[in-house]
C-alpha cells in the first residue's frame, strides 16, 4: 500500500492505462479485459486489474490536471514497478483541421509549468512520447480509418485560461490539441526509464466551439483503449 493506492505488492500490472475519470476506468476494465478486479479505491480513485489477450493490465484513474496525475503515476511506477504507462482521455482540438472526434497522439508537450519544474529550473526539457509506443499506436489508429494527428500538444494547468493570446500562440506554432496531464506523465516516465504515451479523443473544439455529444463519447473512449491495448503489446 502506498499513501493513495490501496492495491498490494503484485496487485499493478507493468502496463497501465491511465484514464483521468476513474469511472472510466472501471467501464474500461469491465468492457476490455478479463478477470477485472478492484484493486485500489481510496479517494474515490478506482484502479483494476486484470488481463487482455493474456497479458495482465491496469486500468487507474489519475484525475484531472498534473498534480494529481503525478501522485498516481510516481507511486505506480516507483512503487509498483508500472513500465508502461499511457493516458488515455479527451483534448480540445486547437488547429482547424483537428475535427472533433479525431484522435490526437501526442509526440511531445509543451507547457507553461509543470510538477517537476522545481527539479528541471530553467531547462526547457521538452516531454516526449516512447517512439516504440507512439509508432505502434498510430499504426492501430490508422487500421481503424479513422483520423489520427500526431504531433506537439499542449498541457494545461488550467481550464478555465483568461491568458490574453496564449491559444494564438499554440496555433500559430502548430500545436495541435490541448489536454492537463501528458507532459508530466512523460516526464515522470522519462526520469524513471519508463514508457509513456498519451492517446486522446478531440472532445471539444477551441476555435469552433464545437463539442463531442455524449452518447459519441463512450465510443470514442473504447476506441482509445482498443488502441492503447494494442499498442503496450505490438
Ligand atoms: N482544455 C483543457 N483540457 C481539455 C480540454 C480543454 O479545452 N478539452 C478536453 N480536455
Amino acid at each position: 500500500m502506498t499513501v493513495h493506492i490501496g492495491a498490494k505488492q503484485g496487485d499493478i500490472a507493468e502496463t497501465v492505462l491511465l484514464p483521468g475519470d476513474p469511472y472510466r476506468a472501471r467501464w474500461a476494465a469491465e468492457t476490455f479485459l478479463d478477470d477485472a478486479r478492484l484493486v485500489n479505491e481510496v479517494r474515490g480513485m478506482l484502479g483494476f486489474t486484470g488481463t487482455w489477450k493474456g497479458h495482465p493490465v491496469t486500468i487507474h484513474g489519475t484525475g484531472m490536471g498534473m498534480p494529481s496525475l503525478s501522485i498516481y503515476v510516481n507511486e505506480l511506477i516507483r512503487d509498483y514497478g508500472a513500465r508502461t504507462l499511457i493516458r488515455i482521455g479527451s483534448c480540445g482540438g486547437m488547429q482547424d483541421h483537428v475535427g472533433i472526434r479525431d484522435i490526437v497522439v501526442a509526440m511531445s508537450c509543451t507547457s507553461i509549468s509543470t510538477p517537476s519544474r522545481g527539479i528541471l529550473r530553467e531547462l526547457q526539457y521538452a516531454p516526449t512520447a516512447n517512439w516504440p509506443l507512439l509508432r505502434a499506436a498510430v499504426l492501430a489508429a490508422e487500421r481503424r480509418d479513422r483520423p489520427v494527428h500526431v504531433g506537439n500538444i499542449y498541457s494545461s494547468d488550467v481550464f478555465y485560461d483568461e491568458r490574453p493570446d496564449l491559444n494564438e500562440q499554440m496555433e500559430r506554432h502548430g500545436v495541435l490539441a490541448v489536454e492537463m496531464e501528458a507532459a508530466e506523465l512523460y516526464t515522470l516516465a522519462a526520469r524513471h526509464k519508463a514508457r509513456a504515451l498519451a492517446v486522446l479523443t478531440v472532445s471539444d473544439h477551441l476555435k469552433t466551439g464545437e463539442a463531442l455529444p455524449s452518447d459519441k463519447r463512450e465510443r470514442s473512449f473504447g476506441e482509445m483503449v482498443e488502441i492503447s491495448l494494442e499498442a503496450a503489446f505490438a
